[in-house]
């Protein structure tokens, strides 16, 4: 069995819902406490091994592309004054020199044709995709890292779902499980934002690990709900052919592509935080909900 050791990053979405925020910059590098929100998932992939980044990318992000630099006038600067705490928090946002590369999706055609477009980059190999816009939150075990676990004894594709309510279903990938193992589903279906009769309640949360025939299968250009090329339409072809698993996360999920969201995560991980937690939790405890 081949380890994964690539990941994809599709980060190409216009952030309209953060207007006017993302006008002149993309919703990726939008803080959550002080790292942009697209550091969260670069983090998570790095912990489960990955050692290739591939983000698909569009018109307006050079941002992500610049964050993932080494910055000289700025690390010059601090190294000047001596300023070498600063100069660390700086390490998670340095790439090893050639494992990340940058690819543009020209046209929003669906999830589908941005992961179809990193298909030369993939190769043969199996592969991650992490949503940014999905901050799944659990330090001790990171989705990926769980993905990857289960990956390594199962094979074929793996992915990761949580419980949503049932009138949420409509919103998300929805799989239809079968025999399950602990945390770990067998999964004999799957729809793409279900308008009714959802399968199950458990709704695909923005973490999978595929084989890389699934390209050849985005290739065929079949359009899905809101006549885009659709993941989840491709994963399903693949049931039968190879294992296909789905991983309840056991942490927190917060949905960063909403606003509400945003600021829950920013809230959340605030409160962790010793440096500023406290005087949030202050703050907090005094306002009149
Ligand atoms: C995408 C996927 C969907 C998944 C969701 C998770 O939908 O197509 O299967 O459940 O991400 O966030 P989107 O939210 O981009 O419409």
């Amino acid at each position: 069995m081949k380890p994964v050791r690539k990941a994809i990053f599709p980060v190409a979405g216009q952030g309209t819902r953060f207007l006017p925020a993302t006008k002149a910059m993309p919703k990726e590098m939008l803080p959550v406490v002080d790292r942009p929100l697209i550091q969260y998932a670069v983090d998570e992939a790095r912990a489960a091994g990955i050692e290739e980044l591939i983000f698909v990318t569009g018109r307006g992000k050079q941002a992500i592309e610049d964050y993932f630099d080494i910055a000289y006038e700025l690390e010059a600067s601090l190294h000047a004054k001596g300023k070498i705490a600063m100069l660390d928090l700086l390490a998670d946002s340095r790439l090893e020199p050639g494992r990340a590369c940058f690819i543009r999706q020209q046209e929003p055609l669906g999830l589908g044709h941005a992961v179809w477009c990193a298909r030369d980059l993939i190769g043969n190999e199996p592969f991650a995709v992490l949503l940014p816009d999905e901050l799944l939150w659990n330090p001790k075990q990171p989705s990926l890292c769980q993905l990857v676990e289960t990956y390594n004894i199962k094979g074929g594709n793996v992915v990761t779902v949580m419980e949503v309510p049932e009138a949420h279903t409509h919103r998300y990938g929805i799989i239809d499980p079968d025999k399950t193992e602990g945390d770990v589903h067998e999964v004999k279906g799957l729809v793409e934002k279900p308008e009714t009769n959802a399968p199950s309640r458990l709704a695909m949360v923005g973490r999978y690990i595929l084989q890389p025939e699934i390209m050849d299968l985005l290739a065929e250009d079949n359009r899905g709900v809101g006549g885009e090329i659709q993941l989840t339409d491709a994963m399903a072809q693949l049931i039968g052919q190879y294992p296909f698993h789905a991983c309840r996360f056991d942490g927190i999920r917060h949905d960063c592509g909403d606003k509400a969201g945003f600021i829950q995560a920013n809230v959340a991980l605030a409160l962790e935080r010793p440096d500023i937690g406290p005087a949030v939790r202050e703050y907090l405890k005094h306002q009149s909900f």
